[in-house]
């Protein structure tokens, strides 16, 4: 929440010198994980938790001594595309490069000017990380970087129609480059590495469990291009919110697209597509109201009210939880998760924002079980129960994630 505040405080501030340059830095949303929890911005100090031990972002303000105010642009240019720091050693991949080693000389530029002249230093002092020394030897990047990062040739240079062609190539640039959308909705195979990085692999984007939170494919969506767009500029559409990560994506850096950006990102995603109409999922059971007992009248007394005993929730305010990625996941946490512990829409420019209750303290685990039953039979697509010790897990594991 803190930093959905500082990020309102950040974009209110005086207007940047360097506007170009302030729209890369959204789109690429340094801010959310340069930012620590109330700290002042991009001054690091975010906590990312590894499998082998914590790690903490820097200081990237313009800052002597804490931060990068001594990189020149090419060692700034050589951090941000290559993951190499000014003193030689390979940064954690936590760090994007593999996506930003696609962005062009002239936006890197402009991120450049941008961080040294309109960022407010703050002398901020880096952390370590907790990880045993052994482990923390750096060098091994080297070896994961000559593996995993393949050539950065602009994205989508041999897309054949040449009509849409160039908004699509514009779409790919942002998503591939910049946007860094593969780094939650792209599996990661066995050292951590995303399984892809461009269109032309298979599972780019195709979906993944990203700390908790369920990232969907983006390929084949149920969405349409303009509720996509809609989405990505408000966090929302006639039937959908977004919620997780996701919501502080939007937050953060999506809201600040242009329209035709916003709109190119859909164009790209839609072009993923193996078939070609948008093929909701259709729920197997949506119409079949047989399920009964606990669940049913748990999901009467607490969500029906605004969610509706249908499940289709109000346009534009109240998400359907009908063809609901969320429901439909086959991992049941980021359901658990959202039941425990509410949710929000996004914080948008100029928007109301609605919530949803936190239900952790109200309800027993075994009744959250039998709710969790309920939606997943009648919305979902898998047959596979919960029972009361993974509500808890889920609940348990939310709370360590910082929610
Ligand atoms: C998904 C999280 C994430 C995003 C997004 C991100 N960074 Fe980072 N960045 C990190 C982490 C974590 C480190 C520290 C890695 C390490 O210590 O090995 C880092 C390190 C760096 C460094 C090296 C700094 C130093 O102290 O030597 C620079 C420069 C940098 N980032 C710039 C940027 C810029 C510019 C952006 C936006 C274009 C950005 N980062 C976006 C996570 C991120
Ligand atoms: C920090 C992780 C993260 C990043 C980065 C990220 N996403 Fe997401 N995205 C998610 C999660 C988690 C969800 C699921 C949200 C939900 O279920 O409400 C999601 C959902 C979506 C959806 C809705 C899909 C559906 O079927 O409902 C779209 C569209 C989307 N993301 C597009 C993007 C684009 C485009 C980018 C890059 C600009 C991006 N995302 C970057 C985590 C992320
Ligand atoms: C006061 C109204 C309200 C009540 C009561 C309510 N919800 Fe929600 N729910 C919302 C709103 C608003 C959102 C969208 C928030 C967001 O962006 O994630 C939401 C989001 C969700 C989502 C995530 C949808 C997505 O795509 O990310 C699920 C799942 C969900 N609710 C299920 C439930 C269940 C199950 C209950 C009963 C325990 C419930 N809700 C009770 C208003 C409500």
């Amino acid at each position: 929440m803190k930093r959905l505040i500082l990020a309102v405080l950040f974009s209110t501030g005086a207007q940047a010198a360097h506007p170009e340059g302030e729209y890369i830095a959204r789109v690429a949303d340094c801010m959310a994980c340069h930012t620590a929890p109330g700290g002042d911005p991009m001054a690091g100090g975010k906590k990312f938790a590894t499998p082998l031990g914590n790690i903490y972002s820097t200081n990237i303000t313009p800052d002597k001594t804490h931060g990068i105010g001594g990189y020149s642009y090419e060692a700034f240019a050589r951090a941000v595309r290559e993951g190499i720091a000014k003193d030689g050693h390979p940064l954690y991949p936590a760090m994007p490069y593999p996506a930003y080693a696609r962005l062009s000389d002239r936006d890197l530029h402009a991120l450049y000017d941008y961080f040294m002249q309109d960022v407010t230093p703050s002398a901020r002092p880096n952390r370590e990380s907790d990880i045993p020394w052994l482990l923390s030897a750096r060098w091994p990047l080297h070896i994961w970087n000559a593996l995993f990062i393949d050539d950065p040739a602009p994205a989508s240079s041999d897309m054949a129609d040449p009509g849409r062609a160039a908004r699509i190539a514009r779409g790919a640039y942002l998503v591939e480059g910049p946007g860094h959308c593969g780094a939650c909705h792209t599996p990661r195979g066995v050292a951590m590495q995303e399984k892809g990085f461009t269109h032309k692999d298979e599972a780019f984007l195709s979906g993944a469990m990203i700390d908790g939170w369920y990232a969907p494919s983006l390929r084949d969506s149920r969405l349409s291009a303009q509720e996509m767009t809609s989405m990505l500029l408000t966090g929302k559409s006639q039937h959908d919110a977004l919620s997780g990560s996701m919501a502080e994506v939007v937050s953060e850096s999506t809201q600040y697209l242009t329209q035709q950006d916003a709109a190119a990102i859909s164009d790209y995603l839609q072009s993923l597509r193996t078939s070609h109409q948008p093929s909701p999922q259709v729920a197997r059971r949506q119409s079949d109201d047989s399920a009964s007992g606990e669940g049913k009248v748990l999901f009467g007394r607490y969500c029906a009210t605004c969610h509706g005993d249908s499940g289709k929730g109000s346009d534009f305010s109240v998400p359907s939880l009908v063809n609901n990625p969320v429901v439909m996941a086959d991992e049941p946490g980021p359901l658990i998760r959202i039941i425990a512990d509410g949710a929000q829409t996004p914080a948008i420019r100029g928007q109301v924002s609605f919530g949803m209750p936190a239900y952790g303290e109200v309800m027993k685990d075994e009744e959250m079980r039998d709710l969790v039953n309920y939606v997943r039979q009648r919305w979902g697509q898998t047959d596979a129960p919960v029972s009361a010790s993974d509500v808890a897990d889920s609940k348990k594991e939310a709370r360590d994630a910082g929610h």
